[in-house]
Order: structure tokens, then C-alpha cells, then sequence
């Protein structure tokens, strides 16, 4: 699965921000990569509090990104490259300028259409201290007070209105979402903060007031489980035989712990969890471990899929020190069981952009940490696809006005990770990615092989998956002699006499035991 932000893609019409068109362009080059499907997160109106993850028509395309026409083009030429689409669901929280808020705010205390929100009364003499002491995931406290005095709960930014999920009118509404958009043909969803969602009644203090990924008043509430229940039998209800098959979702659910995901994995929950387990845990041999047994444990890979880097985290590259530890980090996540996602960009080893002007930053977290958190914008800028030229091929050099700047400044030198300047060189970051999903299709025992562990030095990682594959990955600074093996199918370094090198890892064939 490869995860699109479309408006750092690919731009079509040169206004600076990347459109359906220029992700329809580009599916060629994403079927020749060997992704069977695209996850694409918001592209509904909206007035981009954050990145579109603030939801103003839950049943539209934003007029910058295209139409539904095109979004129907998407599909239909998809279909074409046997690429599949699924559309993030945001059900949490909407838009404050999404017509059901408005009108909650006009509507005024009481009113049924107050009820959709969470509206409280504040605490204190005058009531002007907020309901309780939850904070904002996006830094500050998650209660802002509206013209009348009333207060509403937002655990994101103040123009995103937390849903009240225990209206029976929030799922009737988000049923008919989820229809309209698997009518169209998608093959399915991608649940924001599928975590959260439900709070509890009466709203509690918090011990201590800060984020975790531990279940508290407003994450992994039992409630959500029936919620799945009912949306599963929906995706299942839609006929498998008919392309694009049977439908999917795939719940964003970031937990302290394994054992906190399994509840979502229920026979008759959602299809995927992610486990963000390979981004939380720290890259060394024994956490690394840790928690591929824990997952596997829990899952078996597939519906707790794999994933590396998304548009909330900083990219491989630069979290794990250097794009030898990314490039051994991806064989790693192509190697495991299961199904694995890839950020847009991860394929061409882009480091995380760290030189964001203050001027330029868009995220909310920035702004609402006063920036002590850099926030989420250097893993989002606009891809390059040419080696130069305007905004490095991300806009067409040919568009009226142009050069348009990127909606997000490209640093220079943006263009060496451009694919042309990455095809020609066998061992290139993109060369590698390439070789590896097209391996991932052919080796049969990186389809439903088990994984079994082989004894291996300290700071290093070997497994087996039947039939005759091995999987070796060095996390420290000495050399490891390779496992006896027939062939290396691949290697994400050069090896040198018959040893991988620190921070590398490498593909072989062979009975090993
Ligand atoms: C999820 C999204 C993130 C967004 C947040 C609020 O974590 O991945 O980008 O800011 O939800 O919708
Ligand atoms: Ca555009």
C-alpha cells in the first residue's frame, strides 16, 4: 500500500499544489514501483486548519485538488494499472466550518443540534475555566469557548470539533459517508484516529494531563469495538467478486503496547490495524524483536500491517540516523509477514526537511506549541520529479505563470532524489525499493511463510521464511559474517567478502537453520 498526501504529489495545473491529475499521470510510474493499492489521505474541501484532516463536505473533492469526476477517473484508470484506491475517513472530529458545527453554534446550548458536538458548560465561578483538563494533541488545552460561553471539546486544533459518537445521529451520518464512498468503488478506508472516537461520560480529569497512547477517558473506549462491528459488516456487505473485490480498512490506531491493539482485532472488526511498532520502538536488535514476536503474536502481520514513516512522523531517513539504517529498515519491513505500507517519497530515500523558514510552517502543532514542537511539514513537502526545473517536476515547467512556488518550499538539491536521477544507478535508494516489491511478488515464501528467528551475534537480526529464505539485518558496527546461503537476492549495501556491513541488511536464498 502506498500512502498519497496529494497536495505534495504531484501538481498537474501549476497552481503549486499537487491534484488528482497529477496523481493520475503518475500511476504508471507507482504500478512500474509494484504497489497493488494507493491510501489517499484528505482531499475534501476544507479550509486547511490541518492538511484536510479539518473536513468541510465529507462527500466532495477540494476545488484545488480536482473533482469528482476525476476522483472517478482515479479509479477507473487505477483499475487500468491494477492499482487500488482507499480514502481516509476522518470521523473524529470535522471542520468548525462544516455546516453541522455552524449550525450547532447558531443553534445555541441545548439544542439537538448542539448534541452532534461536545458542548459543556466551563468550570469556575463565571465558568470561564474549561470543562475538564484534557489537552490538545496538538499542544494547548482541548476545549475552546464559543460566543454564548459555552465550551467544545477539540483534541486537535479549535477548528476541529470533536463529534459526539454517542448521538445516534454521528454513526447514522458517517454510515452514509462510508456508503457514498464505497459506491463510487473504492476499496475501502482508512479510519483517522480510529483510537478515539468515543469519550467518557462525564467527561473526567485526567491524572495527569498529557498524551499518551495509553487507553485514558478518550482513547480505546470499549464502544468503538460495536462501532467496528457494524462498519465490517458494511465493508462486507459490498460483493467480493466484483473489482475491486472485497473491501478493506485499515484503523490508525496508535497504542503503548501490542496488547492494547488486540482488542481491535477481533474476528469481526476492522480488516487492518496498523501496528506502528517498527516507528515507536527504538532501532535496536532486542526492541526490534521485541516487537515483531508481540505483532506476529497478536495478528500474524496481515491485518496488523507493517509501516515505516507516514505523514505524521519524521521520514526513516533522518529518524534512524542516516540512509544506510532506512535503506536496511525497508528490506527489514518487505522481509516481515504481512502487508506493509509506504509514505510517498520513502521510495526515494527523501531525508526529513528540517529547514522550514517559521513563516512558511503550516502545521497546527507548530503554531499551537508556540514551536517548541517543529511539527509535521518536513515530512510533507512537494516530491521531486525531475533532476531540476521549476519546484524539480513537481509542477509542469510549462504552466501558466510559472514557476509557482510548492504550497511547502523544496530545499535545494531536491531534485537529486528525483526518480530519473535515481534510475540509472543500480544501487540507488529507489533501484532498491524497486527490486524489493518486485522480489516481494515472486519469492513465494514472502507471501505466507512464517518467520522463525535464527541464532545470530548481539546487534544483529537473522530469520528464515519458508520455503529457502533468509532475512539478515545488522543494527551494529562490526561487519556480520553472512548466514550460510545459495544466492543474495538482494543487499541494501555492497557486501564485502561474504559480510554485511553496519547498518545493512540483505535477502538470500538457502536452507538455513
Ligand atoms: C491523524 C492524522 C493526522 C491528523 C490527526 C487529526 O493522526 O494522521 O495527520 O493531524 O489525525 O485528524
Ligand atoms: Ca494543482
Amino acid at each position: 500500500m502506498y500512502q498519497v498526501y496529494p497536495r505534495s504529489f504531484a501538481d498537474d495545473n501549476g497552481d503549486g499544489i499537487g491534484d488528482l491529475r497529477g496523481l493520475i499521470a503518475k500511476l504508471p510510474y507507482l504500478e512500474d514501483l509494484g504497489v497493488d493499492a494507493v491510501w489517499l489521505t484528505p482531499f475534501y474541501p476544507s479550509p486547511l486548519a490541518d492538511g484536510g484532516y479539518d473536513v468541510s463536505d465529507y462527500r466532495d473533492v477540494d476545488p484545488r485538488i480536482g473533482t469528482l469526476e476525476e476522483f472517478d477517473e482515479l479509479l477507473r484508470t487505477g483499475r487500468e494499472h491494477n492499482i487500488r484506491v482507499i480514502v481516509d475517513l476522518v470521523p473524529n472530529h470535522c471542520s468548525s466550518e462544516h455546516p453541522l458545527f455552524q449550525a450547532a453554534l447558531a443553534a445555541g446550548p441545548g439544542s439537538p443540534e448542539r448534541d452532534l458536538f461536545i458542548f459543556r458548560e466551563g468550570r469556575g465561578d463565571a465558568g470561564d475555566e474549561p470543562p475538564n483538563n484534557w489537552p490538545s494533541n496538538f499542544g494547548g488545552r482541548a476545549w475552546t469557548r464559543a460566543a454564548d460561553g459555552q465550551w467544545y471539546l477539540h483534541l486537535f486544533d479549535s477548528a476541529q470539533p470533536d463529534f459526539n459518537w454517542l448521538n445516534p445521529a454521528v454513526p447514522e451520518f458517517f454510515e452514509g459517508v462510508i456508503r457514498f464512498w464505497l459506491d463510487r468503488g473504492v476499496a475501502g478506508l482508512r479510519i483517522d484516529v480510529a483510537h478515539g472516537m468515543f469519550k467518557e461520560e462525564g467527561l473526567p480529569d485526567l491524572a495527569v494531563p498529557e498524551r499518551s497512547n495509553r487507553p485514558n477517558s478518550y482513547t480505546h473506549r470499549p464502544e468503538i469495538h460495536e462501532l467496528y462491528r457494524t462498519w465490517r459488516s458494511v465493508l462486507d456487505s459490498y460483493p467480493a467478486d466484483d473489482y475491486p473485490g472485497e473491501r478493506t480498512a485499515v484503523g490508525e490506531v496508535w497504542a503503548d503496547s501490542p496488547s492494547t491493539l488486540a482488542p481491535y482485532l477481533a474476528p469481526d472488526g476492522l480488516p487492518q490495524v496498523f501496528n506502528f511498532e517498527l516507528i515507536t520502538s527504538p532501532w535496536k536488535a532486542p526492541d526490534i524483536r521485541a516487537a515483531v514476536d508481540a505483532t506476529l503474536a497478536l495478528a500474524g502481520g496481515s491485518r496488523a500491517p507493517w509501516v515505516l514513516g507516514n505523514h505524521d512522523v519524521t521520514r526513516p531517513v533522518t529518524r534512524l540516523g542516516s540512509p544506510e539504517a532506512a535503506r536496511a529498515a525497508a528490506l527489514l519491513l518487505l522481509a516481515l509477514p504481512g502487508s506493509a505500507y509506504l509514505y510517498q517519497g520513502e521510495e526515494l530515500g527523501l531525508p526529513e526537511v528540517t529547514r522550514i523558514p517559521d513563516a512558511a510552517r503550516q502545521d497546527p502543532r507548530f503554531h499551537r506549541t508556540k514551536g517548541r514542537s517543529v511539527g509535521r511539514d518536513g515530512c510533507r513537502v512537494p516530491l521531486p520529479w525531475s533532476p531540476d526545473g521549476p519546484a524539480y517536476g513537481f509542477s509542469p515547467a510549462d504552466s501558466p505563470g510559472s514557476p509557482v512556488a510548492p504550497w511547502l518550499p523544496q530545499p535545494d538539491g531536491w531534485g537529486t532524489y528525483s526518480p530519473p536521477a535515481q534510475a540509472g544507478d543500480p544501487d540507488s535508494f529507489y533501484n532498491l525499493y524497486r527490486n524489493a516489491l518486485r522480489l516481494r511478488r515472486s519469492v513465494p515464501a514472502l507471501g505466507a511463510g512464517a518467520l522463525r528467528w535464527l541464532e545470530s551475534p548481539d546487534d544483529t537480526l537473522v530469520f528464515a521464511r519458508d520455503p529457502g529464505f533468509v532475512c539478515a539485518v545488522n543494527f551494529g558496527s562490526a561487519p556480520l559474517p553472512l548466514p550460510a546461503h545459495d544466492t543474495v537476492l538482494l543487499s541494501s549495501a555492497p557486501l564485502a567478502d561474504g559480510t554485511l556491513p553496519p547498518r545493512a541488511a540483505a535477502w538470500l536464498t538457502g536452507t538455513a537453520e
